[in-house]
């Protein structure tokens, strides 16, 4: 069993590397793969680099070159449902695009010709993942349900609320998870995704941004892939 650990950001996942005895570096689509073990599982951990486009060819690589099993991805997001604040984590069940828009061609949101604007993340390894977000951060809120992805840093109280309005079950927004919920739903490969809430997806996004991922993302990303690998 070949798992894929996969973030966005160097800050996200340098203290999951930190976590590998033995890593390789392997160079494909001009970004570094470390294949090694982690708590004694085979693992391969990447960083995406930000967006819906890097994150396809991300993932496209892990399952075509790397032939990994599953894939975990973990970073942060901007809340966007009341309630989902800094500091709290959310486990997707299902990622949409709020950028895509082939009206009047298509519905708004719908992925032309997959006939959905949304994809599901794979049920047992969400669990899995949950179970490790509640046994690595005891204390943490978690919330399960719809995250948004697009090629925007949402970074307005006026945009993230027009955002609810628009998608009222959206509980936070982020830049990669629906590429990767695509890919993945195309070949097969089991995917799931956990995001620590940066910010609020408003006026003071950037500056709550930054600071979190500096001081918190790298650690909470650790300890729930450490959590999630240590229990198989
Ligand atoms: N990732 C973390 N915060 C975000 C935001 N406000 N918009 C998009 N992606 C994010």
């Amino acid at each position: 069993m070949r798992t894929a650990i996969v973030a966005a950001m160097h800050e996200e996942l340098s203290a999951v590397l930190a976590l590998m005895p033995d890593e390789r570096k392997q160079v494909a689509g001009g970004r570094e793969f470390w294949v090694g073990h982690l708590h004694g599982q085979e693992v391969v951990t990447v960083l995406s680099r930000i967006g819906k486009v890097a994150a396809a060819t991300t993932a496209t690589a892990l399952v075509e070159r790397f032939h990994v099993d599953r894939i975990v991805f973990t970073g942060v997001a901007g809340g966007i449902a009341p309630g989902v604040n800094r500091g709290d984590v959310v486990v997707a069940d299902a990622f949409l695009q709020h950028d895509l828009d082939a009206s009047p061609l298509f519905p708004r949101y719908e992925v032309p010709l997959y006939g959905s604007d949304r994809f599901a993340t794979d049920r047992a390894l969400t669990e899995k993942l949950a179970a490790a977000v509640r046994q690595a951060l005891h204390g943490t809120r978690l919330h399960r349900g719809l995250i948004v992805s697009g090629d925007r840093f949402v970074s307005s109280a006026t945009e993230s609320q027009a955002l609810q309005r628009a998608l009222p079950d959206a509980l936070a927004v982020e830049m990669e998870g629906a590429a990767f919920a695509q890919v993945c739903h195309d070949y097969g490969v089991p995917f799931a995704a956990v995001r620590t809430v940066s910010d609020r997806a408003d006026d003071a996004a950037h500056g709550d941004f930054l600071s979190f991922i500096d001081q918190v993302a790298s650690r909470h990303s650790a300890a729930i892939v450490e959590a999630f690998l240590r229990a198989g």
